[in-house]
């Protein structure tokens, strides 16, 4: 609703934002099947964006309907590109991390492809080990594609569902929720995130993301 005056504001204040590295940010995008129609092309030379994290997978039975699709239109328009898997907690996380890879998750060192990430916001209850779950995950992700995931959740959900864990400071990119002007504090005791999720629209479609850095820092991001 609001994409296009957030978007602006952003750009004016990021050299006060506490928390952006660099005065540069690369602004992106996140979609799924709920996006059937993006146009990419007009989304990378009129939108300005140069990322996409695009879904593929929930659970160990979902697919995203349009993955393949968006997947292919976003190379195509020249977008660096990830994908990304929606977690739960009800079933293996090493499962999970294997269905992911299998369908359209996984890493290649061609410096288009972002690592992949995971999506942390289904409901937690008392009896989830949240933090355990993503740390089986994430081991076993490293170990198929040598990357550690981004790990993607609102500052109140890590809070929630983890006790604030620290535990992946130093291993994970973080991509905080925060759909508002100014960044958060990110959580976790991470010193920095990522990328920023900053407003659940994009004029393209989707959710609208930050890189927290240049074009040329997230060239790095995408090979390691
Ligand atoms: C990807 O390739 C680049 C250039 O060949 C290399 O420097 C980098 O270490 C590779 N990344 C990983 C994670 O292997």
């Amino acid at each position: 609703m609001f994409a296009l005056p957030l978007l602006s504001a952003l750009a004016a204040s990021s050299l006060a934002a506490p928390h952006l590295k660099k005065r540069d940010s690369v602004s992106g995008f996140d979609i799924s099947h709920y996006q059937p129609s993006v146009d990419f092309e007009a989304a990378y030379n009129d939108g300005g964006l140069r990322f996409v994290y695009i879904k593929a997978t929930e659970g160990t039975t979902y697919e995203d309907p349009m993955f393949s699709s968006h997947y292919a239109k976003a190379t195509s328009a020249g977008f660096i590109r990830g994908v990304y898997h929606f977690a739960h907690a009800d079933s293996s996380a090493t499962a999970q991390a294997d269905f992911f890879v299998a369908n359209g998750g996984g890493w290649s060192n061609d410096s288009v492809t972002l690592p992949g990430m995971l999506d942390l916001e289904a409901p937690c209850s008392e009896s989830d080990d949240w933090e355990g779950w993503i740390k089986d995950f994430s081991d076993r992700y490293f170990d198929k594609t040598s990357r550690y995931p981004v790990l993607y959740s609102s500052p109140s959900w890590w809070e929630e569902c983890t006790g604030d864990s620290s535990a992946f400071v130093d291993t994970n990119p973080l991509d905080m929720a925060c759909w508002n002007n100014e960044a958060c504090d990110p959580q976790g005791s991470w010193p920095f995130y990522t990328f920023w999720q900053n407003a659940d629209t994009n004029d393209y479609g989707g959710d609208s993301d930050v890189f927290n850095g240049d074009l040329t820092q997230l060239k790095k991001l995408a090979i390691g």
